[in-house]
């Protein structure tokens, strides 16, 4: 029988390379500072690991019963999910584990977590998995972390003000989206890159490299039932986007909607309601760490009146209206604000 011999070239689809992997970029970006110590490169990787079994555990979900209500509720007053429980202990096990971050803040608890390393040089503000709603019905969930150096002296117990200093002050931010696929996308305060998981590598692979958002787009996200409870300028800035046939986007999923604007442009509105006065939002583990993201890609984050990363932070859980995006869609929306 004949043996027919396939020319595999470089550039044939089956000897094209994987791709550069998280850690190597990671490693690779480490070495650009001589002075740094690859403790935040292995606080990142600790969140990427966790942010693979979450993926996991996301993955299964209906099989096992990790769908579904605990009967509780979270210090939000939100109902919380089996699958949140479970991202917080991950989240809360890779970090102490890791031995670099010396607290953490997460939705899902009212207080200060301490690791017990007192030598860490970090503090983390993270919503272990985000857009709880969607859990149960295989809708698009995420995770969103933020990074801060502390202020505290090393070795002592961390406090508050680690916590408390300011979105300009995040040293990384990022997310990771349990979508379609999974990716991770962070940023250090230079470029904003985007890691989509393979699961049969069990790695993440740079597939979105240097984003840069469209500096205007067609798409708007907020939620639509609540509109009536909207200041005039919001309901006008949305009147136009309907004029002007804009496509409304709603996953009620932050980090999704939030990455779909990303990469095709537009905005997401979560201005204050009736039932929200102050926004729904979170600063610490939503805001701050999307506004420093969205900064860094060429977009804007403000809560009406001031740019998100300038909000001085007075609480672990304090709420701010959102509107984050595309920087002429935002720019027009705050011009009709009055
Ligand atoms: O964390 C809050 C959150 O679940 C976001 O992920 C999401 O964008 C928003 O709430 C959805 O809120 P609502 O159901 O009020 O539209």
């Amino acid at each position: 029988m004949d043996v027919q011999q396939i020319d595999i070239t470089a550039s044939h689809p089956l000897a094209l390379p994987v791709g550069v992997t998280l850690d190597r970029y990671i490693m690779h970006r480490q070495t650009a500072f001589p002075y740094a110590t690859g403790e935040l490169s292995q606080l990142l990787r600790d969140i990427a690991l966790a942010g693979k079994i979450i993926h996991r555990e996301v993955n299964r979900a209906g099989l096992i019963d990790l769908t579904g209500g605990m009967g509780v509720q979270n210090v939000q007053g939100e109902s919380q999910q089996k699958l949140d429980m479970i991202a917080n202990i991950r989240f809360k096990r890779a970090l102490t584990n890791g031995g670099e971050a010396c607290a953490i803040i997460s939705e899902e608890e009212e207080d200060i977590i301490y690791t017990g390393n007192n030598h860490g040089k970090y503090v983390v503000a993270m919503d272990p998995l985000d857009g709880s709603s969607n859990i149960d019905v295989n809708v698009s969930i995420g995770t969103i972390f933020s990074i801060y150096r502390r202020v505290t002296p090393i070795g002592s117990e961390p406090t508050l003000a680690d916590f408390l200093q300011g979105g300009r002050r995040q040293v990384a931010a990022g997310y990771i989206l349990y979508g379609s696929s999974t990716i991770m996308v962070y940023t250090t305060g230079h470029s904003v890159n985007g890691f989509t998981y393979d699961a049969s590598l069990g790695e993440y692979i740079l597939s979105h490299p240097d984003i840069h958002s469209p500096c205007t787009g067609q798409i708007y996200s907020c939620n639509d039932g609540n509109v009536d409870g909207y200041e005039d300028g919001v309901k006008e800035y949305l009147t136009d986007c309907r004029k002007k046939q804009y496509t409304a986007r709603y996953i009620g999923s932050l980090v999704a909607d939030f990455h779909r604007n990303l990469l095709k442009g537009g905005i997401y509105l979560y201005p204050p309601t009736k039932k929200s006065p102050d926004g729904k939002l979170r600063l610490l583990y939503e805001a701050f760490p999307l506004a420093f993201l969205a900064e860094k890609a060429g977009c804007l984050a403000t809560s009406g009146n001031q740019a998100i990363l300038d909000i001085k932070p007075s609480s672990l859980h304090q709420r701010t209206p959102l509107y984050i995006g595309a920087p002429v869609m935002v720019e027009s929306l705050v011009d009709m604000l009055t």
